[in-house]
């Protein structure tokens, strides 16, 4: 029988918000995977651990070699069904071999920390990528959820929405960063604001219009 590689969901980043699943999975792995932040909350000195860093083939190499002796857990931040590690597993392991457990995305935990619900929302990623600018593109009642990165963060990504999308100067966005750690900020500022403050980088927007 294969040995599974376990996708393990760690949530936003505070413990109090990882699934007990998760956790159970994590405390009993021989052989766990997960940046850095992850391994130094969650790992313990009797396992054997491969920091994920920007050499993800290095990180691959780890798992194809421990899977031949025994389950490999692999912790992502978030959900692991939105925008992880998962992706490039499953091109490069069998799919069957995969066993996820879900968690709780940054996202989600944006939305609560607003009480807003995002069953109506657009989400998007600027993780590393540029969603398509017709699903930002402004109407009437619409909500976005947006990922961000570096380059694309609370103020070029405010610019851009209304330099190119159609949203008005003033036009809220809720800036999350550090969801569920103790430094954790939360503010909201309409979009002409956040495009001439200073950026914060990784983090979740949350855009609608004016009230
Ligand atoms: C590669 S995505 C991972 C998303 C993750 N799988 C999830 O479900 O939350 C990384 C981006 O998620 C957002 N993010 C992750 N954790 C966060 C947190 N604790 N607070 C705010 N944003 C967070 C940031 O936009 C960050 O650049």
């Amino acid at each position: 029988m294969q040995n599974k590689i376990i996708v393990a969901g760690i949530g936003p980043g505070n413990e109090d918000f990882i699934t007990p699943a998760a956790l159970k999975k994590i405390r009993a792995a021989k052989f766990l995977v997960g940046g850095r932040r992850a391994l130094k909350d969650f790992s313990s000195a009797k396992q054997i651990i491969c920091a994920i860093t920007g050499d993800l083939d290095a990180s691959l190499n780890f798992i194809r070699e421990k899977i031949l002796l025994g389950e490999v857990v692999v912790m992502v931040s978030g959900d692991p069904g939105y925008y992880s590690l998962l992706d490039l597993l499953r091109k490069n392991f069998p799919p069957t071999q995969i066993e996820v457990i879900p968690s709780i995305s940054a996202m989600q935990l944006a939305f609560a920390k607003i009480s807003l619900p995002w069953h109506d929302a657009t989400l998007a990623s600027f993780h590393g990528r540029q969603p398509a600018r017709e699903v930002l593109r402004f109407s009437t009642g619409k909500i976005l959820g947006l990922l961000t990165d570096a380059e694309f963060n609370s103020a070029s990504i405010s610019k851009l929405l209304v330099d190119e999308c159609g949203w008005q100067k003033n036009s809220v966005v809720t800036i999350c960063a550090k969801l569920s750690y103790p430094d954790e900020k939360i503010s909201t500022v309409t979009l002409d604001e956040a495009a001439n403050s200073e950026p914060i980088k990784h983090c979740i927007l949350i855009v609608r219009e004016a009230e």
